[in-house]
């Protein structure tokens, strides 16, 4: 296996899902549905098509649903079994096979940089990938796969990069870089949400890296910082000062999920690109949009 071989990635989800207040008083906010999928299962999907083996998943108090996801359910299985359920029987299957799964619990919400710190037993010293559930990115070549690409090209560390308008960049990690190709930036410093006026660019990391394990030594040393959090960004800035880091621009339609109306968007996009809900859906939505004395009347379905 070469070195720079991407086999392992870490998912954090120990945070309180706060913006989604009350519905993750008890539930976790990486269960939430998109459609019919648990957002995390999109963030596993898109590391397995990127030719992750290992997900390391960073849990905390009251996340146990989400090891019960990716686990089998013996008792699901034997109904849908005897019901005759076959398609859905190897849909729910499925899940519990796309890769091995481990979890590492973070007992206290001390920040994602944190988070990837309790990973650092289970990478050991090869690079691994970042990916954080809250972005959703729908691409033809999926975001972690177009950054794993850059890395065994590069070398050094890879950050996946997106535009954003210039009064969004406080929601960011925003990167000081120069271009180095279409796309590809050298990133030479970092700020974690920046007010407008101190960021350096409207290029925000938006969720997914590659990263060397010489980011542990330096996260251990990290103190808290925005937000009174142990930053990722605040650690990658030291990395940067090091060692080549770069930015690569995802190609793809990115989804902030974790925000109440990013999270409608994507519910109403891929409610329409589902081939058995989509056609009905955008029927019901065509005629929502008329002005009222125009609408159709619509029965309520029965499921
Ligand atoms: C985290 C990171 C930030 C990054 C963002 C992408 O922030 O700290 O650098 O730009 O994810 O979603 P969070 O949104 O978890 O506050």
């Amino acid at each position: 296996m070469s070195r720079f071989e991407v086999r392992k990635a870490v998912i954090p989800a120990a945070g309180l899902g706060t913006r989604f207040l009350p519905a993750t008083k008890a539930s976790p906010k990486e269960m939430l549905p998109l459609v019919d999928k648990p957002l995390i299962q999109y963030a596993v999907e898109e590391a397995v098509a990127s030719g992750i083996e290992d997900i390391i998943i960073i849990t905390g108090r009251g996340k146990r649903a989400i090891e019960d996801h990716f686990d089998r359910s013996v008792e699901l299985e034997e109904n849908l079994k005897g019901s005759g359920k076959a398609q859905l029987l190897s849909q729910i299957r499925h899940i519990s096979t796309l890769a091995n799964f481990c979890y590492v619990r973070q007992s206290e919400a001390l920040g994602l940089g944190h988070a990837v710190l309790c990973a650092q037993r289970l990478i050991g010293d090869e690079p691994f990938a970042v990916i954080l559930g809250d972005e959703i990115i729908d691409a033809p070549v999926p975001g972690l796969a177009q950054l794993i690409h850059a890395y065994k090209k590069r070398h050094g560390a890879v950050l996946g990069l997106q535009e954003v308008p210039h009064h969004d960049v406080s929601r960011y990690g925003i990167v000081a870089s120069r271009t180095i190709a279409a796309g590809l930036h050298r990133v030479e410093g970092l700020i974690e949400k920046p007010a407008p006026a101190e960021a350096p660019s409207n290029l925000a990391v938006i969720g997914r890296y590659v990263l060397p394990p010489e980011i542990f030594p330096i996260l251990r040393k990290t103190q808290p910082g925005k937000n009174g959090e142990i930053q990722l960004t605040d650690a990658l800035r030291e990395l940067a000062k090091k060692s080549p880091m770069y930015g690569l621009e995802i190609q793809g339609q990115r989804y902030d999920a974790g925000d109440k109306l990013g999270f409608l968007i994507a519910t109403i996009e891929f409610a329409l690109k589902n081939p058995s809900l989509g056609p009905d859906f955008g029927d019901y939505l065509q005629n929502r949009m008329r002005p009222s004395g125009e609408r159709r009347t619509t029965r309520s379905r029965k499921a």
